[in-house]
C-alpha cells in the first residue's frame, strides 16, 4: 500500500464514520507560541479552547508537520534512525465535544485491526497513570491490558494551551530487534514503534502550570504517515518506503553516486531536508536570519553540506524540488503550482552558500591540527557563522563525523563582541556623545508625542567638528543638546523633526535634524546667531513636516497589515525608514510582487484610510502587548513598558514613533515603488497625505 493509498484509505473509514474531510493547513501557524506547524491539533486550537465554533463535530485530514525547532525538534535525529523527520504527514481524525474516548479508542482499534489488518498481538498500548477510564476500554475493546505511564502519554502543543492524556498504539516490528516495552529502560531500541495516538483534550494549561477544563471534551489523534507506510510496506526504516525510495533515487541522479551502506544516512538527510524546506517555502517561508526562515536556511544548509559528502557541489535541493512535486503534488497541489517560485528561492540560496561552504570548509580544515582536547575554539566557530554563513549546528554536524565538538560560550561571547562592535561603527558623533553621557543628563522629551509649539529650554551642550564647545557663531554646524525638547530624535526608521532654536524673536540656530545618542536628543543645524552653553531657547518644531512624518508611519503599518493579508501571514518587516516626503518599506518576500498584488494592497491602504479607524496610543507591559498579539521586531530590545499603536482591527504594533489618531488624516497613500533589495527582500517605496493625491 503507498502513500496516496494510505491516505486515502485513511480519510474514507472516517468519512464513512461521519467526519468532515478537510485539507492540510498551512505550516505557518496561525499562533504566535509556535514557529511551525508541529501536529494536527494546531490549526483546531482555537476551536479546543473554545474561541471558536467548529464547522463541523467531526473532522479528518491529512495535516503537514514540521518538527525542528522549539519544544518538538527532531531535526538531529534525522537519518540516523528510521523513524524521524523534520517534515512529516499526520493523519487525524477530530471530534470537537463529540464523541470523546469510548468512540476514539474503537475506531482506531477496527481500523487497525480490521481494515489494515495489523496483527492484533502486535500492537502494545500505552494510557495515562491517571485514565482510569481509557485502561477499561482497552481491555473491553480489545482486551488489551494498557501500559500506564505518565509524560509520554500526556500530551500539549505548546508549554500552554489545550493539552490530556493520550493513549497510544505501538506495533512491534519484530523480536528480533534490540528494544523494549514502551516504558522500560530500552525502550529506544526501534523494536516498538508508535503509530497513533489518540489525545484526550480535556483542560488547558495557563502560564503558571494550573489546568483548568475546557469548555468541551475533545479527542485530538496523530498517526505518522511514514510509520504506517513502513508497517504496511513490511519494512522497518520509513526511508525504505517507497516515497522515500523514489526521492533518494532521485538524489541519486543527481550527485550521479550510487548508495551504500556508508553513505545512505547522507541520502535520508537529503530526502527529508527536500521535504521540509520544499513545503516550507511553497507555504511561504523566506529563508532569512530569523526564526522560521532561518529554521529553513540551516536545514537546507546542511542539505548541502551532505551533497557535499557525496561528491556534489552543484544545485541540490533546487534540482530535486521536481520530484519531491511528482511524488507528493497530487496530494498537495500547492507544491506544483509554487513550483517556479519556490525553486527560485532555493536557487538563490545554494548559489549563495555554495562558495561559502567550500570556503569554510578549507578554513575548518585549516584549523584542526590546532585543536586542542577535540574542541574547536568559539572564536574560529564564529569566524564560519560570520565570514562563511554556517550556522552553529552545521559545524557541530561537521565536527560531530570527526569526533570534535564546539566551545558554545567562546562563540556566544564572540557573537556578542562582534555586536557591539557594529554598533560603535554605525554611532558616528553619537560615540562622542555617549562619552560625555556622565555630564550630559538624558534629555526630557516626554512632550515629544504631543509636541507644544514653543518650549522652553537650556543648552547643555554643544559639539562642533568633533569637540565640545561653550560657544558657537553664525556659519558653525553644530550638533546641540537641551535639557529638555519637544523634537522626535531619529529612532525606529521613523527620521526625526525639524525645526529652529530661538532666543527672544531671533533664530539662533536652524535644525536640521534631530537625532538621539542614547538617551540624549541631539539637534543638529546650522548657527544664525551667536549661541553658548547656558543659553535659554526656545525649541520651535516644524508642525507640516512633523504631520505628514506621522502619517507616513501610520500608513507604514497599514501597508505591513496589507501586505500580509495580500501576500501571506509569513511577510515581515527587514527595515524601513519614514520620511515625510516619503516612506521606504522593506519586507521579507521572495519574488516580486504583480501588478494586481501591489493595486490589491494599495486599495486596501486606501480603504483603510476611508474608513477613518481610531488609532489607539497605549502603554503597557510587554507581556500584556505580546498577550495582544501586537507585533515586534525580532532581535529588537525592548524595555518593560512598550508603546502600542492599534488601527481599528486591522493592525497592532509595538512602536515608538508618532502616529494619527484616526486613519482618514493619512488622507492617501499610494505605492511608487517596488523592487528588489537583496535575496528575499523586497523593497516598497510609498507616499502619503497630498503628495500621494
Ligand atoms: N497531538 C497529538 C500528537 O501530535 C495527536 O495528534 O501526537
Amino acid at each position: 500500500m503507498n502513500y496516496d493509498e494510505i491516505r486515502k484509505l485513511f480519510l474514507n473509514y472516517f468519512e464513512q464514520h461521519g467526519h468532515k474531510i478537510v485539507p492540510s493547513a498551512s505550516l505557518i501557524p496561525d499562533d504566535p507560541t509556535l514557529l511551525f506547524t508541529v501536529a494536527g491539533m494546531v490549526p483546531w486550537k482555537n476551536i479546543f479552547l473554545g474561541n471558536a465554533a467548529p464547522e463541523f463535530p467531526r473532522v479528518a485530514d491529512v495535516q503537514k508537520c514540521i518538527r525542528a525547532g522549539g519544544k518538538h525538534n527532531d531535526l538531529d535525529e534525522v537519518g540516523f534512525d528510521g523513524r524521524h523527520h523534520t517534515f512529516f504527514e499526520m493523519l487525524g481524525n477530530w471530534s470537537f465535544g463529540d464523541y470523546f474516548k469510548e468512540e476514539a479508542i474503537k475506531m482506531s482499534w477496527d481500523l487497525l485491526t480490521n481494515v489494515l489488518k495489523l496483527d492484533p498481538n502486535r500492537i502494545v498500548v500505552t494510557t495515562h497513570i491517571s485514565d482510569d477510564e481509557a485502561t477499561a476500554l482497552w481491555k473491553k475493546i480489545a482486551g488489551k491490558d494498557a501500559i500506564r505511564l505518565d509524560k509520554d502519554n500526556w500530551w500539549s502543543a505548546g508549554d500552554t494551551g489545550p493539552c490530556g492524556p493520550c493513549t497510544e498504539m505501538h506495533y512491534d516490528m519484530g523480536a528480533d530487534l534490540p528494544g523494549g516495552l514502551p516504558g522500560s529502560p530500552n525502550e529506544d531500541g526501534g523494536r516498538y514503534v508508535e503509530i497513533w495516538n489518540d489525545v484526550f483534550m480535556q483542560y488547558n494549561r495557563d502560564a503558571n502550570g494550573n489546568l483548568t477544563n475546557l469548555p468541551k471534551c475533545n479527542v485530538d489523534t496523530g498517526a505518522g504517515l511514514e510509520r504506517w507506510a513502513a508497517v504496511m510496506q513490511g519494512v522497518r526504516d520509513n526511508y525504505d518506503t517507497d516515497l522515500f525510495q523514489h526521492l533518494m533515487d532521485a538524489t541519486s541522479d543527481v550527485v550521479h553516486v550510487a548508495r551504500n551502506a556508508d553513505n545512505t544516512p547522507s541520502f535520508k538527510i537529503i530526502a527529508d531536508h527536500l521535504r521540509a524546506v520544499g513545503f516550507a517555502i511553497a507555504d511561504g517561508v523566506i529563508p532569512s536570519n530569523t526564526d522560521r526562515g532561518y529554521v529553513i536556511r540551516r536545514i537546507l544548509r546542511r542539505a548541502m553540506r551532505h551533497g557535499q559528502l557525496l561528491g556534489h557541489n552543484g544545485p541540490l535541493l533546487s534540482a530535486l524540488y521536481p520530484a519531491l512535486v511528482r511524488e507528493m503534488g497530487a496530494a498537495y497541489p500547492e507544491l506544483a503550482r509554487e513550483e517556479k517560485h519556490v525553486v527560485e528561492i532555493i536557487k538563490n540560496e545554494e548559489n549563495a552558500f555554495r562558495d561559502m561552504l567550500q570556503n569554510g570548509l578549507k578554513l575548518l580544515d585549516s584549523e584542526l591540527p590546532n585543536v586542542q582536547n577535540s574542541v574547536l575554539p568559539g572564536a574560529v566557530a564564529f569566524k564560519l557563522f560570520d565570514t562563511y554563513g554556517f550556522p552553529l549546528d552545521l559545524t557541530q554536524m561537521i565536527l560531530r563525523d570527526r569526533g570534535m565538538t564546539v566551545d558554545v560560550d567562546g562563540f556566544d561571547a564572540a557573537m556578542r563582541e562582534q555586536k557591539e562592535r557594529s554598533r560603535a561603527d554605525t554611532r558616528g558623533t553619537k560615540v562622542l556623545w555617549e562619552s560625555v553621557s556622565d555630564k550630559v543628563p538624558a534629555t526630557d522629551d516626554t512632550t515629544k508625542y504631543a509636541p507644544v509649539a514653543d518650549m522652553s529650554s537650556k543648552v547643555l551642550a554643544i559639539l562642533r567638528n568633533g569637540e565640545f564647545v561653550d560657544s558657537a557663531v553664525p556659519g558653525d554646524n553644530v550638533e546641540i543638546a537641551l535639557d529638555k525638547t519637544n523634537f522626535y530624535g531619529t529612532q525606529g526608521g521613523q527620521v526625526g523633526d525639524t525645526g529652529e532654536l530661538r532666543i527672544g524673536a531671533d533664530t539662533v540656530v536652524t535644525v536640521a535634524e534631530a537625532a538621539r545618542a542614547g538617551n540624549i536628543v541631539i539637534h543638529k543645524g546650522t548657527v544664525q546667531k551667536p549661541i553658548n552653553v547656558g543659553d535659554k531657547v526656545v525649541s520651535v518644531i516644524n508642525p507640516i513636516v512633523r504631520e505628514q512624518t506621522t502619517r507616513a508611519h501610520t500608513a507604514t503599518h497599514l501597508l505591513q497589515a496589507a501586505l500580509r493579508r495580500v501576500l501571506n501571514t509569513d511577510v515581515e518587516q527587514r527595515g524601513s525608514r519614514v520620511a515625510p516626503d516619503s516612506v521606504r518599506f522593506d519586507f521579507s518576500f521572495g519574488r516580486a510582487m504583480t501588478d494586481d498584488e501591489k493595486t490589491a494592497v494599495e486599495n486596501i491602504v486606501n480603504d483603510w484610510i476611508k474608513q477613518d479607524m481610531d488609532v489607539k496610543h497605549e502603554e503597557m507591559s510587554l507581556d500584556a502587548a505580546k498577550s495582544r498579539g501586537a507585533m515586534a521586531l525580532f532581535g529588537e530590545k525592548y524595555g518593560d513598558i512598550v508603546r502600542v499603536i492599534t488601527a481599528g482591527d486591522v493592525s497592532c504594533e509595538l512602536c515608538g514613533g508618532t502616529h494619527v489618531y484616526h486613519t482618514g488624516e493619512i488622507i492617501r497613500a499610494r505605492i511608487n515603488k517596488e523592487k528588489s533589495v537583496a535575496s528575499g527582500i523586497r523593497r516598497i517605496t510609498m507616499s502619503v497625505g497630498n503628495l500621494a493625491e
